[in-house]
């Protein structure tokens, strides 16, 4: 993303926002109350349409009008409310709206089956995919909300805030998850406002501060103090940049030329859901 602006009415929520995350990194976007994370990764996610800046996806600038365009391009969201259904199970609930179908029926099977599967990648500890969500724990409900993202077998996973109503037992397991994300080369952006989940596995840290860059940094080269001085500001980090940066964004004059991406349109979700199972 770069150059990302964005203001609802007089509040300017973003103003010149640069934000990047590569394939297998765990980026974390952390900042005061109102800096703007959600408001930044809501525009990746189609939700608001920026006003200003434009979004390059595996190097071409692309547009993303929607959530469906982002899901498109493979970018999903946890959002912190989960918006999990709590009536349904935990197969219904990862399916839901993407059903696969057997001859003219759900095909109840095969879900149950890549639902454990998936789970079983994640190390996930769920007692039985048979029961309604309502009655999983916090962390076991969070586990359940990033599996059905990776339904689609998204590119890039956003999430809001994962651990922050989560006890010390199921944090760890939620951290866990999220390595193993990494280890399947998805790229993570990780909205935290705790330094200790940050640090324990995020590979690098983008800070904002009142809807602006403060700072870029590589975990490994910086300390929770520092971040919490560039989060209220004792420190100017807008000026950091992390050494390693993979796939350096075009200049926005080089990127305006690129190309469009069309959006890839249609229903196709359930002719893919199947294609995997003949
Ligand atoms: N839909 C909206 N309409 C009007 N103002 C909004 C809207 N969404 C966000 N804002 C404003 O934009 C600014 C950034 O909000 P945002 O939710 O992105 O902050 P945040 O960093 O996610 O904060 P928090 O840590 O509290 O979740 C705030 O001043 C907020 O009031
Ligand atoms: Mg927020």
């Amino acid at each position: 993303m770069h150059g990302i602006g964005k203001h609802f009415g007089a509040v300017k929520a973003l103003t010149d926002v640069d934000f990047w995350v590569n394939e297998g990194e765990v980026v974390a976007l952390i900042g005061d109350n109102g800096a703007g994370k959600s408001t930044l990764v809501k525009v990746l996610a189609g939700v608001h349409a920026p006003d200003a800046g434009s979004i390059e996806f595996d190097g071409e600038v692309v547009q993303i009008d929607s959530p469906a365009d982002a899901q498109d391009l493979g970018i999903a969201t946890v959002f912190q409310d989960l918006a999990l259904c709590d009536n349904l199970d935990v197969v219904a609930n990862l399916w839901l709206g993407r059903e696969l179908i057997a001859g003219n029926r759900l095909d109840e099977v095969g879900m149950e089956e890549r639902t454990w599967t998936l789970l079983r990648e994640l190390a996930a500890k769920i007692p039985s995919v048979r029961i309604p969500v309502a009655s999983l724990s916090g962390g076991q409900r969070q586990t359940v909300a990033i599996a059905r993202s990776l339904i689609g077998e998204p590119r890039v996973i956003i999430l809001d805030e994962p651990t922050a109503a989560l006890g010390v037992a199921q944090t760890a397991e939620v951290l866990n998850l999220i390595e193993r994300l990494r280890e399947r080369g998805h790229g993570v952006i990780l909205i935290s406002h705790n330094m200790a989940d940050v640090m324990a596995v995020a590979d690098r840290v983008v800070v904002l501060r009142l809807g602006r860059n403060n700072g870029v940094y590589n975990v490994v080269d910086v300390t929770s103090e520092t971040l919490i001085a560039a989060i209220t500001g004792a420190v100017d980090g807008a000026g950091s940049r992390p050494p390693v940066r993979r796939h350096p964004p075009k200049p926005p004059a080089e990127a305006g030329g690129g190309t469009i991406i069309p959006m890839p349109s249609g229903p196709r979700r359930m002719a893919d859901a199947n294609d995997g199972d003949a």
